[in-house]
């Protein structure tokens, strides 16, 4: 099976009630969330995943009480801390999107670090959306777009504003069993295959991973068009008709 240049983004969720139902604070859940964070990341060089984006937080996160954010971000600086190393050692380059303004100035140095230390990788770009809002970024792109005298307000170029170098989303995987996209990744996901799994993110594990690859390899992916076989009698059909 080859992934050559696959965009794999997960909606990590789940973590809080994995934690209840084992009469654990939420906060337990988060920390065993950042386990799965690191064998699936382990699991997508093995694939040789071309770009893995992880939805850490969103922009509507906020709305959580002060000690469940604070816990998530203190989660998130021991994981830099903790990892950076090894993931430079293995070739991931690591990348933050979303809103850098309302980190605490830790975080956001700490973001910046990772990011300058893995700048050379090239194996896996492990992308992580923090304080993330799709539909904010999209507003950004064409706010932008409208200052700037000699850009013209069509697709391609909004596209090229809102993703850089960043690919479409061909896997998008969600655990924790909700079925909704809130609010990641919407114009990137335009054709990318929906996996939602009632796996908890911190039971999210190797196996569940390849499960997921191998239901997106199993799909026929028509991006408006029509399937070979379709073609085929597409075509035989038109040469039949009088
Ligand atoms: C996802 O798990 C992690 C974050 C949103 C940061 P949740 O914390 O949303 O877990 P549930 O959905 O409440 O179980
Ligand atoms: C989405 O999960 C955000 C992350 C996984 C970071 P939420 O738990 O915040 O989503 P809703 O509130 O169930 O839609
Ligand atoms: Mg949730």
């Amino acid at each position: 099976m080859t992934h050559d240049g696959l965009h794999v983004a997960i909606i990590m969720d789940g973590n809080g009630r994995w934690a209840t139902r084992r009469g654990l604070p939420r906060a337990a859940g988060h920390r065993a969330g950042v386990a799965s964070i690191r064998r699936i990341v382990d699991r997508a060089l093995d694939h040789g995943i071309a770009r893995l984006t992880l939805y850490a937080f969103s922009s509507d996160n906020w709305r959580r009480p002060t000690a469940e954010v604070q816990g998530i971000f203190w989660l998130l600086r021991a994981f830099l801390r903790l990892e950076t190393n090894r993931l430079r050692q293995r070739g991931v380059r690591l990348q933050a999107i979303g809103r850098r303004d309302r980190l605490a100035p830790v975080v956001g140095d700490a973001i910046e670090k990772a990011e300058l230390l893995t700048a050379a990788g090239d194996c896996l770009d492990l992308c992580v959306a923090i304080d993330y809002s799709s539909r904010e970024t999209i507003a950004r792109a064409a706010a932008r777009m409208a200052l700037s005298a000699d850009e013209t307000m069509c697709q391609p170029v909004l596209s090229q504003r809102l993703m850089g170098d960043n690919s479409d989303v061909d896997l998008l995987i969600r655990t924790g069993g909700e079925k909704r996209l809130s609010d990641f990744l919407l114009w990137e996901s335009a054709y990318a295959e929906l996996y939602f799994t009632d796996c908890m993110w911190p039971d999210f594990d190797e196996a569940e991973f390849d499960a997921a690859l191998e239901e997106f390899y199993s799909r026929d992916r028509r991006f408006g068009g029509l399937s070979v076989t379709a073609r085929c009698s597409s075509i035989d059909a038109f040469d039949r008709c009088p």
